[in-house]
């Protein structure tokens, strides 16, 4: 049972996303609150234990930074590769007085073009329309330049509705990591991968 202040509070959010989702066209899917989506609050939850104030965060595929704004550190940049839903983000962002670095990018095209020296790399909710050695290229990439115990946030799902059901495993075979499942669900398990250096 939710705490009655839940109600007008979704209800309030769930309102401006769909007014922000009209504004710049963004896909129906940003409307969608992190209150109801299970995964979104195991990812803040855990990261929230891991990070301090001056930890660096990227999201790739941050859509409209539902995952970024509640972690409590003060370098968060959200990488996107559709120009729409960071209009929404950066309004989004701007009404709720977050600071989030927003960049358009798209992990398909050119990894090596982002230095990725942060301390956590977030890749939730978009990488099963991506094939697997693209998809492997850049996590090595990713890998490569990671701070020292830096950590990668990944899920893979399991379900015929999606493209690709991608194995953690094999998504990272060859490679020195511990791979940690964070979450699990019917549709979904989510991965915390640290390189061993
Ligand atoms: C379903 S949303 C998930 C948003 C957020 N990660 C979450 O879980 O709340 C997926 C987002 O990933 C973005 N995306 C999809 N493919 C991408 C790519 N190749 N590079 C960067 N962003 C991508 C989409 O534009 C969309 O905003």
């Amino acid at each position: 049972m939710r705490p009655i202040k839940y109600y007008p509070k979704e209800i309030a959010f769930r309102a401006t996303k769909y007014l922000l989702v009209l504004m710049t066209g963004a896909p129906k899917w940003h409307i969608a609150t992190t209150y109801n989506k299970d995964y979104s609050a195991a990812v803040i939850s855990y990261l929230n234990n891991c990070l301090n104030q001056n930890s660096s965060v990227a999201e790739i595929g941050c859509g409209t930074c539902d995952i970024l704004r509640p972690l409590e550190c003060s370098h968060k940049i959200g990488y996107d590769s559709d120009p729409r839903v960071l209009k929404a983000a950066s309004i989004l962002n701007a009404v709720l007085f977050e600071k989030i670095r927003l960049y358009q990018f798209d992990f398909t095209n050119n990894q090596s073009q982002i230095k990725w020296n942060f301390d956590v790399v977030i890749l939730i909710n978009w990488t099963h329309e991506v094939d697997i050695n693209i998809l492997k290229n850049g996590l090595i990439t990713i890998l490569n330049q990671i701070n020292d115990g830096g950590i990668i946030v990944i899920d893979s799902v399991k379900s015929k509705d999606y493209k690709f059901n991608h194995n953690i495993e094999t998504l990272f075979n060859g490679e020195d990591v511990v791979i940690d499942t964070i979450f699990s669900n019917k549709v979904r398990d989510i991965y915390s991968v640290t390189p061993v250096r």
